[in-house]
């Protein structure tokens, strides 16, 4: 475990964090908020910085888990609840999205009589009155749940931080009256400044700002609770106007050098949200003459710059968003077909071709994938898109990203449809299934359909259909018949268990069976008429498990009986082995394609 611990001290991350963690600690300058009073008591040394993966891992140095009043930096979180409850339109019409030019506690409106945006307290203020309206005396309750939400654990109120800024508050009862005066907010001034101040007062950590940051890089899902807490349209309206002027007065000095979307609060909090990779909390209660944390801003310019995180410098190759591309024929699927099925596939190989694509799919990707699928050869009658996703990956095919490729497919003559299926690599099992046809229309059809149509996979088998007893005569297959065993078992059963003594191999006569690796990687899926664990022939240990897929019937040839058969029956049993030969052969042939075709991407 301390192993462990020491190991993550070690990533490269992790090291970065405490060089900043000592460097900016000894940087004094700034002072603790002092305008409401119970912020003054403040312990100048604290110094606290966590990051948040949209993965969920946490990493923290120093003060991150002292707690803090949040201030300011709420105004991003309940400018998005205002947009995901009241709607783009009503909020919109209360509040701008320009940066002021002011200071945070500006009095002015702008020449519409609106506040500027939802990050200066006019605006901040009017969003919470939008809250109130709605929720009426449950407002409070409402926006701390929400809040919470955020940052995955019930926070809290500093009750003495509330009260301290109800006294002092009176700029921002000046703001409420303007903004009343208005129209902008409707209803009982005290009430909505109620809200507003307890909103300020909430107490959190660095780690708690990670993480509700990390719920906006995540598209408004926190990662550690998996919850999603408001939606991504919220999510890229909040980040855009944290963006423009969640920084105040320093908005553009800070797209500039740093260029992550971000918000401060004069408590000495910092929040900053990059989508899809990270968030950031710090905490130092030393704030420069704009209300931002001196060592939170030098933190963050810091990280911004050594990683390249800004923005406005993303990488990535659109082409890595193919992870392979082949023909049905070049690479069979891990389904392991007796010779009949064998026979029609082979004879539609030719017409369908498949894409495998990996991770989520931008507008740089689709458009590349689009041109891939237009130079595919003509003559293909099917083309199957296979959208491998990890865990928390899009769950089928989305529309959008089919529809353009769908369009891109009919640019191939005599193509007639394309089949979209998502698949779980770690399984990998198809999680659904499209077909899409050129007039437009789709169906969902089963996940294990192949271009030939659905062949019978729950049917039973006769033993003279083992392709691993092919060309025994019918003296021989009565003498192996009867030393065979029927074993039935359930849906979800286990057959074999990797690792132990091989005594046995069975035929399957009924059912499906999937060969499954320890770590639940799929190696094979079988249907009646075919063997498994028939490498027991040959090896002393199971090598995998082999599960029950539907119900099974097998029928079991112990080791030590078809060493007896052997011993009576020379001729049929080297027929047996030489089939076995053939067998694994062509399992290689499959696998080798397979990896020439991984190989060249
Ligand atoms: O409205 C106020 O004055 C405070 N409750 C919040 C101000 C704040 O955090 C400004 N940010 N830098």
């Amino acid at each position: 475990m301390d192993e462990a611990r020491d190991s993550v001290a070690e990533l490269p991350l992790a090291r970065f964090l405490a060089r900043c963690h000592a460097e900016f600690s000894r940087d004094q300058s700034g002072e603790v908020a002092s305008y409401i009073p119970e912020l003054a008591l403040a312990n100048p040394a604290h110094f606290g910085i966590a990051v948040t993966t949209v993965d969920g891992y946490v990493y923290e140095i120093g003060d991150s888990t002292v707690e803090f009043t949040i201030q300011s930096i709420s105004k991003a979180f309940v400018f998005a609840l205002a947009l995901e409850t009241v709607g783009a339109e009503r909020v919109e019409s209360i509040v701008g999205v320009e940066p002021s030019g002011d200071a945070f506690n500006s009095i002015r409106l702008g020449s519409d009589n609106r506040p500027f945006n939802p990050m200066v307290n006019a605006g901040a203020i009017a969003c919470t009155g939008l809250i109130c309206e709605r929720e009426q005396d449950g407002a409070f309750d409402w926006l701390l749940q929400a809040l919470s939400r955020f940052a995955g654990r019930r926070l809290e109120v500093d009750e003495p931080t509330f009260r301290s800024e109800r006294e002092s508050g009176d700029r921002n009862r000046a703001i409420a009256y303007l903004l009343r005066n208005h129209g902008v907010l409707q209803g009982d001034v005290d009430q909505v400044l109620d809200v507003y101040f307890r909103q300020c007062a909430l107490r959190v950590s660095a780690r708690d700002l990670s993480v509700m940051a990390a719920t906006l890089a995540h598209k408004g899902r926190n990662p550690l609770t998996g919850e999603q807490v408001v939606s991504s349209y919220a999510v890229a309206r909040t980040l855009s106007v944290m963006t423009s002027s969640g920084m105040y007065d320093s908005a553009g000095r800070w797209v500039y050098r740093v260029g992550i979307p971000a918000k401060s609060g004069v408590g000495g909090g910092i929040v900053a949200s990059l989508p899809s990779q990270l968030g950031l909390g710090t905490y130092s209660p030393l704030i420069d003459d704009q209300g931002n944390s001196v060592r939170g801003l030098r933190t963050c310019e810091a990280l911004s710059t050594h990683f390249g995180l800004h923005m406005l410098n993303r990488v990535g190759d659109v082409r890595t968003c193919i992870a392979a591309s082949y023909d049905v024929g070049s690479v069979s699927s891990r389904r392991s077909r007796p010779p009949r099925e064998q026979a029609i596939l082979e004879a539609h190989h030719g017409e369908g071709a498949i894409l495998e694509l990996t991770g989520a799919l931008s507008f740089g990707n689709i458009e590349y994938i689009s041109r891939r699928i237009s130079n595919l050869r003509s003559g293909l009658r099917y083309l199957i898109l296979d959208f491998i996703h990890g865990r928390g990956g899009h769950a089928s095919a989305p529309q959008l990203v089919v529809d353009p490729l769908v369009v891109a497919a009919e640019i191939i003559t005599a193509l007639q449809t394309v089949v979209a299926r998502s698949v779980d690599p770690l399984t990998p099992a198809v999680v659904s299934c499209t077909e899409i046809h050129r007039d437009g229309t789709r169906n969902a059809i089963p996940t294990d359909v192949v271009i030939t149509g659905d062949l019978e996979l729950e049917r039973s088998a006769d033993l003279s259909e083992q392709e691993l007893l092919s060309g025994l005569d019918a003296a021989d297959m009565t003498a192996l018949q009867e030393l065979l065993v029927e074993r039935n078992y359930r849906t979800g059963e286990r057959l074999i268990s990797a690792g132990e003594p091989a005594a046995s191999l069975m035929f399957v006569a009924g059912g499906i069976v999937s060969v499954r690796l320890q770590s639940g990687v799929r190696l094979a899926t079988l249907s009646a008429g075919m063997a498994v664990g028939e490498m027991a022939l040959l090896e002393t240990a199971r090598s995998a498990d082999v599960w029950a897929d539907t119900k099974v019937v097998c029928l079991e040839l112990a080791l030590d009986a078809f060493a007896r058969f052997r011993a009576s029956h020379p001729r049929a049993g080297e027929k047996i082995m030489a089939n076995l030969a053939r067998l694994l052969a062509r399992r290689l042939i499959v696998a080798n394609n397979k990896i020439e075709v991984l190989a060249s991407y």
